[in-house]
């Protein structure tokens, strides 16, 4: 079981699954989700047509996470989810820890070992990189205590979101 944590971009990691911080359309967005696509290929996005004219016809909940091809990318599978928006009145804590565990449980079912996260709802969605580096490690390390994914790589976009996430990780 190992955690690591890089800066870099998520869309060069040679894993078996690349972790993308979708929107519920499924259908791309900016952010991570924007370069995934464009590096990825229009295959992805073909796949996550597919899933919204079957099972996700509604889209993809908050929390929740589905694989599709990986396209161009140098990793077999991508697999999206949906990260909760930042609140300051509400806690949606639960939410973010969702995404890294169906992320890791859906990866698990593909039979990937190797796993790439970017840091979840820290853009767009504007999640504190504090407290979303605190859920997302220890989110993973409790999930990968009875997985058989071996190894959780964390890539962060910029030394500041790197920095925060070490910092967290040593905690
Ligand atoms: N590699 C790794 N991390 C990246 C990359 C990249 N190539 N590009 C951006 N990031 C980082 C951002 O710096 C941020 O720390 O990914 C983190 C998540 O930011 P967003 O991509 O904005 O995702 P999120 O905050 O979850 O918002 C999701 O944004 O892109 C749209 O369609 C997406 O509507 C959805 C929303």
């Amino acid at each position: 079981m190992a955690i690591e944590i890089v800066e870099g971009d998520i869309t060069a990691q040679q894993v078996d699954v690349i972790v993308n911080a979708a929107n519920s359309s499924l259908l791309g967005g900016g952010g991570v989700d924007g370069a995934i696509h464009r590096r990825g290929g229009p295959e992805i996005l073909a796949d996550c047509r597919k899933l919204r004219a079957g099972h996700y016809g509604r889209g993809l909940k908050v929390g929740q996470a589905v694989a599709t091809t990986a396209g161009r990318l140098p990793a077999r599978w991508v697999v999206h989810t949906v990260g909760p928006v930042w609140s300051s009145s509400e806690d949606r804590s639960s939410l973010l820890a969702d995404c890294h565990r169906n992320s890791l449980r859906v990866a698990a079912s593909l039979g990937a070992v190797s796993v790439a996260f970017p840091a979840v709802s820290t853009g767009i969605y504007r999640w504190p990189l504090e407290s979303a580096a605190e859920i997302a490690l220890s989110t993973v390390a409790e999930e990968l205590a009875d997985s058989s994914v071996e190894m959780v790589r964390f890539v962060l976009f910029g030394q500041q979101a790197y920095d925060v996430f070490r910092a967290a990780s040593s905690a």
